[in-house]
């Protein structure tokens, strides 16, 4: 793999001055596109006016997440780092550091600790159908938002009053409909992302100054108390920005319930065997989700160990950008990728560099997502609730998916109509 011995290779060089434009325009086609055209895995290109190597597949997902080359400072274009991240976060750290404030994330967010959030999940979405029952139409990506925001608040232990549900699910979703785009949708993110950091601090200040108190043990809790490896405690932006990387991406795993409601809809197969199957029916169905549908494109790092990789070198500062959704669909590693299939997860052995859409690698070493197991999680409540515990029309209305919209979701969100309880 890595090696000093092997030739330099010419890599394929895009003949473009700068192919930042292309990249926002082409999104989650931009790397394999190329990657196509070149018959190559990696080559280099021009984003704003720097020189970057976009690579795909597997191999280079390993290389990308070896220990210790690639950090993410400077890695993100600013814009995009302030309503996904944003400054403080423990994307932005490295080596020791990292792992320790990881390891706070872990022991949040591993296998067992959030039964409570899916729970809560589980029952707001019951407690919504009764209100869908009522009404002409649903647009299962703005109501999943909804029942995301009101579960993980009460789960993470932030105090939501019912008068600003609305504006709090607004502000939260406005945060990853905002990353992926330049103009009035960025600057909408950031100005909401700006009022919600605003709320979350001052929740942090008042339990810290005792005017509050915060369920013992609950995330908030745990992020208000926690020390960084120096010992200190984070200062009070920096706990909100990690208490908003828990609500965020919690309520942004409405996109994948969207998705698991449209495969319902489109793959009646599928859904037929997700409804006669168990719980191991349900995880492959969630998997394929996870593997079919676009989330993040393709994730950004930036060389801080320089290295050799069939040839190409990587010298230190160069960006890296690694495409998430072609290799989660790269033929090499998934027959038919572009089928449909959640049965092919029914031996799956699992591997941590082929079904990448929240990052590779080692979930303590590297950065991968921590939310992985609950967004498996919460995505298989959707697929049961949407499959099984209501009924309802699909009307007709817009169902694309454009892939060159970050994030890429259908563009009516999904309309359903005359829900009723199963079997009613
Ligand atoms: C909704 C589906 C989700 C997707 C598609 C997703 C995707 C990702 C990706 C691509 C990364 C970056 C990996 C890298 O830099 O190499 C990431 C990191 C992260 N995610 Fe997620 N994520 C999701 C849900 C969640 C959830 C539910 C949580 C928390 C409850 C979460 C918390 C985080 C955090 C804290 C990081 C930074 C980890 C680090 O730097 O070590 N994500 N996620």
């Amino acid at each position: 793999m890595s090696s000093t011995a092997t030739p330099e290779r010419k890599i394929p060089r895009e003949k473009t001055l700068d192919s930042t434009v292309a990249l926002l325009r082409e999104a989650y086609e931009f790397i394999p596109r190329r990657a196509r055209r070149y018959g190559s895995d990696v080559f280099e290109t021009r984003l704003m006016l720097q020189p970057a190597i976009c690579m795909t597949g597997a191999e280079a997902a390993r290389v990308f997440y070896d220990d210790d080359r690639m950090t993410r400072l400077k890695a993100m274009p600013p814009t995009v780092l302030t309503l996904l991240q944003d400054k403080g976060s423990v994307a932005l750290l490295d080596g020791a550091a990292h792992y320790h404030r990881k390891a706070m994330f872990l022991q949040l967010l591993g296998p067992g600790s959030f039964d409570r959030l899916v729970d809560l999940t589980a029952a707001e979405f019951a407690t919504a159908a009764t209100q869908w029952e009522r009404r002409d139409a649903v647009v299962v990506l703005e109501a999943a938002q909804e029942v995301l925001c009101r579960a993980v608040c009460t789960w993470t232990g932030v105090p939501l009053e019912e008068s600003e549900v609305h504006q709090r699910t607004r502000e939260l979703a406005a945060m990853f409909h905002g990353a992926g785009s330049i103009g009035p949708r960025q600057w909408r993110g950031q100005a909401l992302r700006a009022r919600h950091e605003r709320w979350v601090r001052q929740i942090i200040e008042d339990a810290r100054a005792g005017r509050r108190t915060l369920p013992d043990g609950s995330p908030a809790d745990v992020i208000a108390r926690h020390r960084d490896s120096d010992g200190q405690p984070l200062d009070a932006a920096a706990a909100a920005v990690e208490l908003i990387n828990i609500l965020r991406p919690t309520v942004a795993v409405a996109i994948y319930v969207t998705f698991a409601a449209l495969a319902l809809h489109e793959h009646p197969h599928a859904a037929e065997r997700v409804r006669a199957g168990g719980d191991g029916e349900l995880e492959q169905f969630a998997q394929e989700v996870r593997r079919f549908y676009p989330f993040f494109p393709l994730v950004g790092g930036r060389v801080v160990k320089p290295f050799t990789w069939n040839g190409v070198e990587f010298p230190e500062g160069r960006r890296v950008l690694l495409d998430l959704y072609g290799t989660n669909r790269d033929p090499r590693h998934w027959e038919g990728p572009d089928e449909f299939r959640p049965e092919r997860f029914q031996d799956w052995p699992g591997d941590p560099y082929t079904l990448i859409p929240q990052g590779g690698g080692d979930h303590r070493t590297n950065h991968r997502c921590p939310g992985e197991w609950s967004t498996i999680a919460l995505t298989k409540v959707a697929v049961a609730f949407f499959g099984s515990s209501i009924e309802y029309d699909v009307p007709e209305q817009d169902l694309r998916v454009d892939l060159s919209r970050m994030p890429a979701i259908p563009r009516s969100g999904f309309v359903i109509a005359n829900v009723r309880a199963a079997g009613s």
